[in-house]
C-alpha cells in the first residue's frame, strides 16, 4: 500500500519571531520571546528546559491548540493556524477511550476522518503491530500497563500518518525500566517511519539518546534559546564516552555537574 510509505522529508517547520505571553494577576507573563527556529524533515529535536520555561507553551504552539501573539508557524512552507492533518500530538497520559478495544482506539482517528471502517482497522493493526501490541489488540485500554497504554497513544498518532509528531513528555509518567525500553521503541519507530518528531522531555538522557539537536530553552527568557547538535552514532549507547561527554556537556548548560 502507497499510503503506508514514511513522508521523509516532508514535514519541515520553521518558527519566525514567535511571542507568547500569558495574562497572570493584571500583569502579562512573557513565555516565549522572539522565537526563530528551523527543524528539519525527519529530524528529531528535544526541547529541554527548566519547569514553567515554555516548553509546552511552545509545543501547544506548533500544535495549532494555542495561537501565538506575534510571529508564525510555518510547515513545509506554509503558514499554519490552528491544529492540521500533518501534525499529532502525544501527551503525557495517552487518554484513550475506555469503551473501545485498542484495534478500535487506534483506528478511530481515520474513521472520524471518513476512512472506511475496513480499511482503518487494516492501517490501525499495522501500526499496533509496529508497537509490538497485535496481541492486545482486542484488549480493553483497562486491562493495559501503564507503557503499553502509552504505545497505543504512539499508534494512534502515527495512524494517521502525520509528518510531524509533537510529544510533550511522553514517557514522564513511566517507571524507569519502562522509560528506557520506551525510548528504544521510539528510536526504531523513528527510523522505520522517517517522521519528523518534537519532543519535550526533562530528561537530558532521554533527549541525548533520541534527538540530532536539543533545544534549550532558559527560565524568563533570561537567555536566548540554544541550539546543541547532538553528533553520535545510532543506534546510541548510554555509556559509550561520546553520550557521557554530551550528557555533561548539557547538565553544564543548566549549571549542573
Ligand atoms: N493557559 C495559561 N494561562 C496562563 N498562564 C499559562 C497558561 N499556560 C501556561 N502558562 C504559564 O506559562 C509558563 C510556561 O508554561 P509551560 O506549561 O509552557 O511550561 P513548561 O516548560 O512546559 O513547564 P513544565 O516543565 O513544568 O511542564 C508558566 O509560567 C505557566 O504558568
Ligand atoms: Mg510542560
Amino acid at each position: 500500500m502507497t499510503d503506508l510509505q514514511p513522508s521523509i522529508l516532508r514535514g519541515e517547520v520553521k518558527v519566525r519571531g514567535l511571542s507568547k505571553s500569558y495574562a497572570l494577576n493584571r500583569s502579562s507573563l512573557s513565555v516565549l520571546r522572539n522565537l526563530d527556529l528551523d527543524v528539519n524533515g525527519g529530524e528529531i529535536l528535544a526541547i529541554v528546559g527548566p519547569s514553567g520555561c515554555g516548553k509546552t507553551t511552545l509545543l501547544r504552539v506548533l500544535a495549532g491548540l494555542e495561537s501565538p501573539d506575534r510571529g508564525e508557524v510555518l510547515i513545509d512552507g506554509h503558514p499554519v493556524a490552528g491544529v492540521g492533518r500533518e501534525r499529532a500530538v502525544i501527551f503525557q497520559e495517552p487518554r484513550l477511550l475506555p469503551w473501545l478495544t485498542v484495534l478500535e482506539n487506534v483506528a478511530f482517528g481515520l474513521e472520524v476522518r471518513g476512512v472506511p471502517a475496513a480499511q482503518a482497522r487494516e492501517r490501525a493493526r499495522h501500526y499496533i503491530h509496529l508497537v509490538g501490541l497485535t496481541e492486545f489488540a482486542e484488549a480493553w485500554p483497562r486491562q493495559l500497563s501503564g507503557g503499553m497504554a502509552q504505545r497505543v497513544g504512539i499508534a494512534r498518532a502515527l495512524t494517521v500518518q502525520p509528518e510531524i509528531l509533537l510529544l510533550d513528555e511522553p514517557f514522564g509518567a513511566l517507571d524507569a525500566m519502562t522509560k528506557l525500553t520506551m525510548q528504544e521503541e521510539l528510536a526504531r519507530i523513528w527510523r522505520e517511519e522517517g517522521v519528523t518528531m518534537i519532543l519535550v522531555t526533562h530528561d537530558l538522557e532521554e533527549a541525548i539518546f533520541l534527538a540530532d539537536r536539543v533545544l534549550v530553552l532558559s527560565r524568563d527568557n533570561s537567555d536566548p534559546a540554544r541550539l546543541i547538535d547532538v553528533d553520535l552514532p545510532r543506534p546510541r549507547d548510554r555509556s559509550e564516552q561520546g553520550f557521557v561527554a554530551m550528557r555533561r556537556r548539557l547538565m553544564a548548560e543548566f549549571g549542573l555537574h
